[in-house]
């Protein structure tokens, strides 16, 4: 049996499933490993079950005992791991694409409507008896008939944009390239930010966090946005430049933001605290307990397909 390291506590089926394929080594407390305590406890080990909380960078990459073979991500993002340290050492990197698009897009629509219809703000005022209706008491932005534009159109920018569709919004996108007309259904390409951004009335944020999109959203490019935009983020905080969308927001170019990712997490910049219109949740995109469940049995699926034929479908390095 292959021994492995999981350095997250994964839900109780999960880590049964594990125990039955491998010699696995769990975290019952699911305390927060320092790198240096990942490089000490993999000694021995054939591969680590790693999660987005991991810092995988080429140092600690490089720390890694001779005998782990694979980084199996909890996640469909990697930004965590480096992927070139990683492949120059011999060791595959996996991820768990699919299984969680249905519940990000959720939670992506989610921002969309909390930021758009002053969420934040109603339940603030809600909680403390601080409201009675009126005509024009907290008006938000109505999503039927207006533009959203989604900055990356992978799976779950493609959900996304099939329910903002059913909502009545105009779909609009950049990607790297366009789709064909069947996944595209009926959404309009732009082959540049600028012209997304210029045309988005709510923005979603739907792409990978990679070197290319670092700091996309900064504060050039939020000048590109219409007056009172609203800006969403699905996917990784590091493609946001927090200071300058905060800065929008004080200025009223952005009219509300809806995040559920952040630089630096769990500590997001204090900045989105204080404001009113700042719809934010804690990292919820893929939490359902049908997705925890498939995206856990994919990472242990991925190192056992590996260990097995020496490949995995699921590889991105
Ligand atoms: C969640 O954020 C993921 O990348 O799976």
């Amino acid at each position: 049996m292959k021994k492995i390291l999981i350095t997250r506590k994964l839900l109780r089926e999960c880590e049964d499933k594990a125990a039955k394929i491998f010699e696995a080594s769990f975290n019952s407390n699911d305390e927060l490993y320092s790198q240096s305590k990942v490089i000490e406890m993999s000694k021995g080990y054939d591969g680590i079950l790693t999660s987005l909380t991991d810092k995988m960078d080429a140092e600690t990459i490089n720390k890694l005992p001779d005998t782990i073979k694979i980084l199996s991500n909890f996640a469909v993002g990697f930004g965590n791991i480096d992927l070139e340290a990683a492949k120059k050492r011999g060791i595959a990197v996996t991820n768990t694409p699919d299984v969680l698009t249905d519940a990000t897009a959720e939670i992506g629509i989610l921002l969309i409507l909390g930021a758009c219809r002053r969420a934040h703000e109603g339940i603030l005022d809600a909680k403390e008896s601080n409201w009675k209706w009126s005509a024009d008491y907290l008006i938000g932005k109505q999503l039927t008939g207006s533009r959203l534009g989604i900055l990356g159109m992978g799976r779950i920018g493609q959900k996304i944009a099939k329910i903002a569709k059913s909502l009545g919004m105009i779909i609009h996108y950049h990607n790297r390239s366009k789709l064909s007309n069947e996944k595209e259904d009926g959404a309009i390409y732009h082959d540049n930010l600028k012209d997304l951004l210029s045309v988005s009335d709510v923005l979603s944020v739907c792409c990978p966090a990679s070197k290319e999109t670092i700091d996309m959203i900064n504060k050039d490019t939020i000048e590109y946005l219409p007056k009172g935009a609203v800006v969403t983020n699905v996917a990784r905080g590091d493609i946001i430049d927090d200071e300058a969308l905060i800065d929008a927001l004080d200025r009223r170019k952005v009219y509300a933001v809806g995040l559920d990712v952040y630089k630096n997490e769990p500590n997001l910049n204090p900045g989105y605290l204080k404001h009113k219109s700042a719809f934010i949740l804690p990292h919820l995109g893929s939490a359902t307990k049908e997705t925890r469940t498939a995206m856990a049995n994919l990472a242990i699926d991925n190192i056992d397909e590996f260990f097995k034929t020496g490949n995995c479908t699921n590889k991105v390095n």
